[in-house]
């Protein structure tokens, strides 16, 4: 038996060791890594700048209480907010970054109504998995916490009917991502935005996924010609060590006073650490060109790859996300798993969506040999 919850549909597979962008299980072979860790090791395995950063700190302190000054805090915050007007408060995981989130645009606003978007995600926790737009994600767990409102994504009319001066927020990820890679329309986020400013509403943006360079600029947003008023970041701000944060716009600070809300480990100094590390390497622009140019060549292949094959029906993504959105559940099945026979890690995401998220390291030639496998597994799946 397992002293485990069964909570996870864990494969027969363990990893155990790392090295740039590939890993390797207990019996030796070795795995090309499109996966990240689920978007988390944007700077891949076992880098050795990050693991001297660690030691250090951990040679140094690993931990003092928030009743302290933090100055790795501080600095973190002064590169999150990367020259605009944001503070920052640090969790442990996206989902508490979200909960964040929701606690202070319900006590700045005096509101309590969140919109938010059909197949979103953002988190398990109550608050994060009651903005979760998944019934599937909610089943089992009712009463969730009320006044959350789902929305079709992508879709203005409906939005159009439903903000109010009763709507706190509306909250939404730029690409869905556990939902199937599916990219937001940048003249709908223009118009969520506009719209949330005539009704005094608050945009929240959800860039746990799409943050830290993953989607070839430091935040997605950037791409989007708007300024949230909040957002939320995780996973690869830590590149594996457990981190969250959430940024507001200066005006928010108030509302977050003393005793308003907290974290035992949050923003703690191992953990500040790397990620003042991590931002510090990624939020470069010839890193973030880097990502660009080398997602443009894995989707160009990508699409190549789609055109010969009829179990495919769209690629879509940008930077180094992507989702491959295939015919149906068994295909997809099948796919992940002559992938990892073949030497290659991928994710699903939704149903039918096999999806991509390789390190942001990840070389030109790995790309190739990426895209040489996948090429591979389509045409057995053909014959
Ligand atoms: C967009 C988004 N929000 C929130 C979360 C929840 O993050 P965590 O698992 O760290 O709580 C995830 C995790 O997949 C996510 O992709």
């Amino acid at each position: 038996m397992s002293y485990l919850f069964p909570n996870y549909q864990r494969k027969e597979l363990e990893l155990i060791k790392g090295a740039k962008n590939t890993l390797t299980d207990r019996s030796g072979k070795k795995y090309l890594d499109f996966t990240s860790g689920i978007g988390v090791m944007n700077l891949g395995y076992n880098d050795p700048e990050l693991n001297q950063v660690l030691q250090n700190q951990a040679s140094l302190l690993w931990h003092t209480p928030n009743l302290y000054e933090n100055l790795l805090q501080e600095q973190t915050a002064e590169q999150l907010a990367n020259n605009k007007e944001y503070v920052s408060y640090f969790c442990n995981s996206g989902a508490e970054a979200n909960e964040a989130a929701i606690k202070l645009a319900r006590k700045a606003t005096g509101r309590s109504k969140i919109i938010t978007f059909t197949n979103s995600f953002h988190g398990r926790t109550y608050g994060a998995m009651s903005a979760t737009g998944q019934a599937g994600i909610h089943a089992g767990f009712e009463p969730l916490v009320p006044d959350f409102v789902y929305l079709p994504f992508n879709e203005l009319e409906p939005l159009k009917a439903e903000i109010n001066q009763q709507t706190a927020a509306v909250m939404l990820e730029l690409i869905q991502g556990e939902g199937g890679v599916v990219p937001a329309q940048a003249s709908w986020v223009q118009s969520v935005q506009a719209l949330c400013h005539e009704f005094g509403a608050l945009l929240i943006i959800d860039e746990i996924q799409t943050g830290i360079g993953r989607t070839g600029t430091f935040y997605a947003y950037e791409q989007y010609q708007i300024e949230p008023d909040i957002f939320t970041l995780a996973k690869g701000l830590g590149n594996g060590i457990p981190v969250g944060a959430m940024l507001g716009k200066t005006n928010l600070a108030e509302f977050f006073g003393p005793g308003s809300h907290g974290s035992t480990f949050g923003g703690n100094k191992l953990a500040m650490s790397v990620a003042s590390h991590v931002v510090t390497r990624i939020n470069q622009p010839d890193f973030l060109q880097s990502v660009q140019t080398k997602g443009a060549q894995l989707y160009s292949g990508l699409t190549k790859i789609a055109e010969k094959h009829q179990h495919i029906m769209t690629v879509r993504g940008k930077g180094l996300m992507f989702g491959i959105e295939l015919a149906d559940q068994n295909t997809l099945k099948q796919v992940l798993d002559q992938l990892e026979s073949e030497g290659l890690l991928a994710l699903k995401a939704g149903q039918t969506v096999l999806r991509l998220l390789p390190p942001l390291t990840i070389t030109k030639e790995e790309i190739d040999q990426g895209l040489s496998i996948i090429d591979k597994v389509f045409n057995n799946l053909a014959s």
